[in-house]
Parts: C-alpha cells; sequence; structure tokens
C-alpha cells in the first residue's frame, strides 16, 4: 500500500478507534454482554459515534481541502475528544475538547465561505455551526437526547452542502434553490422549537429531514449516474438508498416527535445515522480515503455486499422496534455492526491491494464528479 500522507493517519486512526469503540458502546446499550469492554462505555455510544468519529473523519477532510496546517488542529481535537471519552477522563474535559474541535471546523468553514461565498460552502458553514451548538449544549448539561438532534443537523446540512455543490451541474432553477433554503430554514426553525417543545420541534425537524430527502432524490446527480456503470452506479446506489432513509428517518421523527429514548427513538436516530449517513459513507469512501491518504483504491462488485447487509439488517432493527419485538432489534443492531466491520474490512483490503485494473467509467457527467470531488479534497478547485 502506497500513503503519500502518512502524516494524516494518526488522525484517522482517531475516528477509526472512536467508531469501533462506539460500535461496541452500542451494542452494550442493546443488552449484549462484551465482559471485555467497561459498562460505562455504552453512555458514550451518541458522541464517540457522531463527535469521535465522524466530527474527526469530515474535520480532517475538510483540513484536507483547505491545505493549511492549522485546520489540522480541529480533527486532531475531536479526535483526542473521543480518545478521552474511551479513556473514562473527566467527562466536561472530552466535552470541552470535542467543543474546541467544532469552532476548529468552523473557522475552516469561515475561510473557505470567505474565499468562496458561494450557497454550498454557506450550507456546510451552517452544519458546522449546528455541530458547534450541539456541543456547547452539551457542555452546558443538555441531556444527548435533546443534543442528538444538533447533531444529526450537522452530518445532514454538511452532506446537503457537498451533494448541492455537485447539483450545481444540473443548473437548478430559482424554486429548486427557494426549496432547498426552505427545507433547511424548517430543520433549523425545528432545533430552535426544541427548546420549549421538544415533541413538536422534533416534528418540525422531521419535516425539514423529510424535506431535504425528496430534494436530494429529486437533484441529485446520482438518479441519472445510477444507469452507468462500475464505482459511478455503486455511488448512485449508495446514494439514492441513503436518502430513502433520510426520509424514512424524517416521517418517523413527524409521526413520533421528540423522544427521549426506547424502541422509537432508536428507530428514528438509527434510519438516520446508518441508514442515511452511512449510505454517505459507503459512497464517498473509495473516492475520500485514498485522497485523503494520498493513496490508491479502487472499486470492487463485492462492495455492494456491505450496502445489501446494512440495507436487510436495518430493515430488521426498525421492524423489532416498530413492533416490539426485542430479538429482531438485538439481532438487528448485531448485525448492524458486523455491516460496518465488513465495510472496513472491504475498504482496507481495497486501499492494501487495488485491482490491477480500474473499474471502467464511461465519460460524462460521472467523470466530472468523481473528478470534481477528487479536486475538491485535494484542495485543487
Ligand atoms: C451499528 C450498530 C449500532 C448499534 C448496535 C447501536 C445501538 C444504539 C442503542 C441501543 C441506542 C439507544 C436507543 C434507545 O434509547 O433505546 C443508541 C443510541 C444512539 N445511537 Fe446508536 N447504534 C449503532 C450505530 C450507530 C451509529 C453508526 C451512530 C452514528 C453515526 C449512532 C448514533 C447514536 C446516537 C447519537 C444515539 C443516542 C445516544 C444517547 O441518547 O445517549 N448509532 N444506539
Amino acid at each position: 500500500m502506497i500513503i503519500r500522507h502518512p502524516q494524516r493517519v494518526p488522525l484517522l486512526a482517531m475516528g477509526m478507534v472512536a467508531l469501533l469503540a462506539g460500535l461496541g458502546a452500542g451494542l452494550l446499550r442493546l443488552g449484549w454482554d462484551l465482559p471485555l469492554l467497561p459498562p460505562a462505555l455504552a453512555a458514550m455510544h451518541g458522541p464517540l459515534m457522531v463527535s469521535g468519529f465522524l466530527g474527526t473523519l469530515i474535520s480532517l477532510e475538510r483540513a484536507v481541502a483547505l491545505g493549511s496546517r492549522w485546520a489540522y488542529a480541529a480533527p486532531l481535537l475531536s479526535g483526542l475528544g473521543g480518545l478521552a471519552l474511551i479513556a473514562g477522563l473527566p467527562y466536561q474535559a472530552a466535552q470541552a475538547v470535542i467543543l474546541a474541535g467544532s469552532l476548529g471546523l468552523l473557522a475552516i468553514f469561515l475561510v473557505i465561505i470567505h474565499r468562496r461565498p458561494d450557497l454550498h460552502t454557506v450550507t456546510m458553514g451552517f452544519g458546522a455551526l449546528a455541530w458547534l451548538m450541539g456541543n456547547l449544549l452539551w457542555l452546558l448539561g443538555w441531556p444527548v437526547h435533546q443534543v442528538v438532534f444538533w447533531w444529526a443537523g450537522f452530518l445532514v446540512v454538511t452532506i446537503a452542502g457537498e451533494r448541492l455543490e455537485l447539483a450545481r451541474l444540473q443548473l437548478l432553477s430559482r424554486a429548486s434553490h427557494s426549496l432547498f433554503l426552505l427545507t433547511l430554514g424548517s430543520l433549523f426553525a425545528g432545533l430552535i422549537l426544541m427548546a420549549m417543545s421538544f415533541e413538536w420541534g422534533g416534528r418540525v425537524v422531521g419535516a425539514g429531514l423529510a424535506g431535504l430527502a425528496l430534494w436530494l432524490g429529486r437533484h441529485d446527480i446520482a438518479r441519472r449516474t445510477v444507469r452507468q456503470a462500475g464505482l459511478t452506479r455503486f455511488i448512485a446506489v449508495s446514494l439514492l438508498s441513503g436518502y430513502a432513509w433520510l426520509g424514512i428517518s424524517g416521517l418517523l421523527a413527524v409521526v413520533f416527535g421528540g423522544v427521549p429514548a426506547g424502541p422509537r427513538y432508536d428507530a428514528m436516530l438509527h434510519a438516520f445515522f446508518l441508514g442515511f449517513v452511512f449510505a454517505m459513507i459507503f459512497a464517498h469512501a473509495p473516492i475520500i480515503f485514498p485522497a485523503v491518504l494520498g493513496g490508491r483504491m479502487s472499486f470492487r462488485p463485492l462492495f455492494y455486499a456491505h450496502v445489501v447487509l446494512l440495507q436487510a439488517t436495518l430493515v430488521l432493527r426498525l421492524a423489532g422496534d416498530v413492533a416490539g419485538w426485542l430479538p429482531g432489534r438485538q439481532i438487528g443492531g448485531l448485525l448492524n455492526a458486523l455491516a460496518l466491520l465488513l465495510f472496513l474490512a472491504n475498504t482496507v483490503a481495497a486501499l492494501v491491494k487495488p485491482a490491477e485494473r480500474v473499474a471502467p467509467v464511461k465519460a460524462g457527467r460521472s467523470e466530472m464528479f468523481q473528478e470534481k470531488a477528487v479536486g475538491f479534497l485535494d484542495g485543487k478547485e
């Protein structure tokens, strides 16, 4: 395996440690007996997944895109915060370090927006602001079940901004821009409303999520590129599956409203975090990992295995949640974790031993998409 940027490996590794610890913590919360893990880790599941893993990964990707040394402080801080949670260091210290990491990501976006004040950069800046807000409220003592909606806002708004940038290729109409802003407005209005009415705020957030799912499903170039082959089709299939789960999580939030724990909470959150967020990770991994590490990775049809496994086992888990069928929920959750481990194994295998010949990609929008994405990550825009 050739890695041109080995100095980025420790940052990525911190994110991966948080992911693995977060998976173990999630299984503890589902009632699985994992004697090697400290029981206190269960409470760290959400923060480890959102900030320790995703916050570190997204900040690293943005620091690479910006290309300034100071920007690496953001992934370093959120990664260290994740490690502090795992090590059982004082909770508030870990929270403060993670908060500093999110401040770093916001600073990165302020520089990016200053350079390119476009709708998509501003949108991603709002994503970073949502993470910062969530972390601030968390440090101030808000319970995770309330803060988690801000964290979800961070992820969905950041991803929507990234996709919006690519949607520009399709020349959006004014009406489409307005609808995009309307869905974001509903999301942020719901987040603010939650401070007054947790239940109804959750419903408004859900409407925003469902609206964004429709918008992304309608405008994303994935709708066209899904007819192509190889990596391009794989990315499109993953993205479209993610939008479907985003719609499901939004509808569940509209129906259930804000809930603090239990099967409904589990269904709503994991349709979002596993169904939507991980579909985005599956889609972008073949581009992001080589770009961040400076190595090579090529598409393998085997990648569909982790996508299909996650879809099937998430259906099982949600069916268990909704029907009050505990074994379905527990086994579904365990298999969800296996799907993520399979994804990691497939990704590492493709990085270590890239196939001799990269799967052919037809010319046209798909190439633009890939070049744009890689160019963006390499900071070559
Ligand atoms: C793959 C295996 C996973 C398992 C087994 C799992 C398990 C759980 C369980 C049992 C809960 C508590 C639900 C309840 O109150 O009934 C939970 C909450 C949560 N999960 Fe997961 N989860 C998994 C993946 C993820 C992922 C990938 C993310 C984020 C990317 C995530 C983020 C969260 C968050 C933020 C909470 C709320 C935490 C809290 O209220 O303290 N989970 N998870």
